[in-house]
């Protein structure tokens, strides 16, 4: 039985409303529910998505995330006090998210302000079982004297996205005295939803139900005596589709059929099928550590629990937002985040979704080629920004300053490239993982070429050199530069890659194979100077240096840009985030390791890491250069960006890449988990505070586990497997154990001469 851990809420705390509607979040990936409270407060967002359900919602709106009907909302009046945390007084609180089942639970001592005590309760959870089941109960007590009660709840289609609302409500209706249902559709009717929910009191009670002004209610009137508890069970069952080869009121039957089905089972039953379904999740991706702060163990098992509920298994149109379905920020789009920061964590732990993830890109290619056209290119350049069909999605413009009425446009969609060779990147890591040949001798091919096609035209010849211009990297406080060594080399990569494969599966394109020779051979890779130092752009090294310490105390904030304007900002040397020290930990072949160690140097001080994907990185490269204390202090800050004290900072979803980096911190960098020239490396080194450290991890047909511990390392695996333990290739059978001055301690950059790729 594993000892998962369990979020808590130590207060109630009108502040920290939304972070913890975000962080606490339950989702299967392919709804997410906030975790907002049953009562209202007007600064909480409310929240439940779908994956894949974009829509735009008029003129001049990006297509987004849509903010489905409320099933959360319950009002609740006691001897005629409506129930609210803002008023009477709270005199036990106890609210927590517990990660072995996804269960949410909260208990509340209040007593209003007439003096009357009552213990509220609740819990809730999203199932991993049966996707479109959600399962919720809510339980009054009168602590002193009986009490006379009222409770509402129902399908509240109010609900908006900022005041933009995406639904049309179809129809109500309520069945057998206990099922409501709701049909609705998107404006452009390309999508319907259908929410039922059986609601059912185990106490007598004086029932009825009401729909108007887009909420379909029930509401039961009940007495209950001193200390008798009465519980409301809710049970929502959530479809929704884009294809309609069933007319809308089967479509609508079968929903209410099957929320009849697995309501009747109740509650407790439901909740033991998920838990099931959690044990086998958690049996092949949890990380145990044993460390002097508990909390690493937390940040472990949020990220993982997140991790897990974020990937939208059951439709390949569907990738992972930047905030999974967390919340509403960045409209639910898909960014690099996915490929770069959550990819790794699947591809060890379940590489059937690495490959879901690398579908729907593919999937997405005749966007990303006409993206490419329209540019005047060839090939295949994906859009910054996708929701549902592969259209470039990034806002053409971002806030408006109020005073002038000028609204400063978005830069990424012209210019941050990379992503075209980040997902190059990821579709060499799954093959280097899986060898799936049938991937990659189709999408897998298609995806390397079509992108490589692109860089190949997006390159100038200069000076009797191929040179790639007006590029930003994924520093995106530095536009519009030349030679950006990041998306420089990524493109060699991706482009080197295309033509290995098209090799290894035998196929002939006479054009692209010499296009693609003459790229490699003249694409200018900014070379590292004397110290080591790759500069990141042409212009970079004259740029000034300032102070960064103020800003980088209060990381995230973009507080420079409070203080400098963005042209000025792009003037001198400071970064948003990692750039070439995220290109030495993608490619960690290609760099030596004083290399990887004098770019990390160099760079750190100029980097603000306004981005939550930043810190991680420079731990990762800080852990592979044996720089643990260091390493470990960038990941405990990176493991803070969502669980530490900012109130604000995840008000509108989990960093969901940084919850990718949490794992990635401890297997790619505490671990040593590295894939280098196509093999799997290993060369753990734990921090002062870890005795243990334990994982799971997948490599081709085998499964592995983990265990370092008191200067050993201990490898089992279920098939034999080539392995490199601190730079000594070796074949393990079985199980194997090492100590861990067994081997010299290499690695980060693996290269032993630098800087050509
Ligand atoms: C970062 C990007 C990232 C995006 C979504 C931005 O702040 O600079 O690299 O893709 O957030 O997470």
């Amino acid at each position: 039985m594993l000892n998962l851990s369990v979020l808590t809420e130590s207060s109630f705390d009108s502040e920290r409303l939304n972070k913890y509607a975000s962080i606490m979040c339950c989702s299967n990936g392919y709804l997410g529910v906030r975790a907002t409270h049953e009562e209202h407060y007007t600064q909480q967002t409310r929240g439940m998505y779908l994956a894949g359900l974009y829509h735009r919602a008029g003129r001049n709106e990006n297509n987004e995330l849509v903010n489905l009907p409320d099933i959360l909302g319950v009002e609740l009046y006691l001897d005629g006090e409506n129930f609210s945390l803002v008023s009477g007084t709270i005199l036990r609180w106890e609210r927590e998210l517990a990660f072995a089942n996804g269960e949410l639970r909260r208990c509340v001592i209040w007593r209003s302000s007439k003096g009357k005590r009552y213990r509220i309760s609740s819990r809730r959870f999203v199932s991993m079982d049966k996707l479109s089941l959600i399962a919720l109960q809510f339980s009054v007590t009168p602590l002193d004297g009986s009490a006379q009660m009222s409770l509402t709840t129902g399908i509240d289609a109010t609900q908006t996205n900022s005041g933009r609302q995406h639904l049309d409500e179809v129809s109500v209706r309520v069945f057998d005295q206990q099922y409501i249902q709701g049909v609705y559709e998107t404006q452009d009717r390309a999508s319907e939803v259908v929410i039922s929910a059986s609601c059912q009191l185990d106490n007598e009670s004086e029932s009825w139900f009401t729909a108007k002004n887009r909420r379909l209610n029930c509401h039961h009137s009940f007495e209950a005596e001193e200390g008798q508890k009465v519980t409301f069970e809710k049970i929502v069952w959530i479809t929704h589709r884009s294809d309609k080869t069933l007319s809308q009121a089967s479509f609508a039957r079968n929903n209410l059929r099957d929320l009849t089905v697995y309501a009747a089972k109740g509650y407790d039953a439901l909740l033991e099928m998920t838990t099931c379904a959690w044990e086998n999740i958690w049996q092949a991706s949890r990380v145990t550590v044993h460390s002097e702060h508990t909390e690493d163990q937390l940040a472990l098992d949020y990220a993982v629990w997140h991790l897990n509920t974020m990937m939208p298994a059951q439709d390949e149109r569907c990738s992972i937002g930047a905030k999974g379905l967390t919340g509403e920020g960045y409209k639910g789009h898909v960014f690099w985040d996915t490929e770069i920061f959550l990819l790794p964590f699947y591809l060890f732990t379940s590489p059937q979704h690495a490959r879901h993830l690398l579908r729907y890109r593919w999937l997405n290619l005749p966007g990303a080629r006409e993206k490419a056209r329209r540019n005047g290119w060839s090939g295949a350049l994906f859009p910054w920004e996708s929701a549902s069909n592969g259209q470039e999605e990034t806002p053409e413009f971002a806030a408006i300053n109020i005073r002038t009425g000028v609204r400063q446009k978005v830069a990424s969609a012209l210019a941050e490239h990379h992503i075209a060779a980040d997902i190059a990147w990821a579709v060499v890591a799954y093959w280097q993982a899986t060898h799936d040949s049938a991937f990659m001798r189709n999408e897998g091919l298609s995806l390397l070429i079509e992108t490589a096609s692109f860089w190949i035209a997006r390159a100038t010849e200069i000076n009797g050199r191929l040179e790639i211009h007006d590029v930003i990297g994924p520093d995106e406080y530095t536009e519009h530069v030349n030679n950006n060594a990041y998306t420089n080399y990524l493109a060699w990569h991706n482009v080197a890659h295309a033509l290995q494969f098209l090799r290894h599966f035998e196929r002939k394109d006479e054009r692209f194979t010499q296009a693609a020779q003459h790229f490699l051979k003249r694409l200018w890779l900014p070379e590292p100077n004397k110290a080591g130092v790759i500069p990141q752009d042409d212009t970079f090294m004259s740029k000034p240096a300032i102070d960064l310490s103020r800003y980088k105390n209060t990381a995230g904030k973009q507080i420079i840009l409070l203080d400098y304007s963005r042209s000025e900002v792009n003037e001198m040397q400071i970064l948003k985030q990692a750039d070439v020290v995220m290109l030495t930990y993608l490619l960690p072949e290609k760099f030596t390791r004083p290399q990887c160690l004098a770019n990390l140097t160099y760079y750190e001080p100029l980097t603000i890491h306004d981005s939550s994907l930043s810190r991680s990185v420079h731990g990762i490269v800080a852990a592979r250069c044996g720089e643990i204390a260091s390493a470990y202090q960038f990941w405990r800050e990176g493991a803070a960006i969502d669980l530490g004290n900012e109130p604000h900072s995840s008000d509108d979803g989990i960093h969901a890449a940084a919850t990718g980096a949490i794992w990635s911190g401890v297997i790619q960098g505490f671990a040593g988990v590295t894939i280098v020239d196509g093999e799997l490396h290993l060369s753990p080194r734990l921090p002062d505070p870890w005795q243990r450290l334990q994982f799971p991890i997948k490599w081709r047909t085998a499964n592995l586990n983990i265990i370092v511990e008191n200067q050993t390392l201990m490898v089992n695996t279920t098939e034999p497997i080539t392995l490199t333990v601190w730079g000594k290739t070796l074949t393990i059978i079985d199980s194997q154990t090492f100590a861990v001055d067994d081997f010299s301690l290499p690695l980060c950059g693996t290269a032993t001469t630098g800087g050509e790729a």
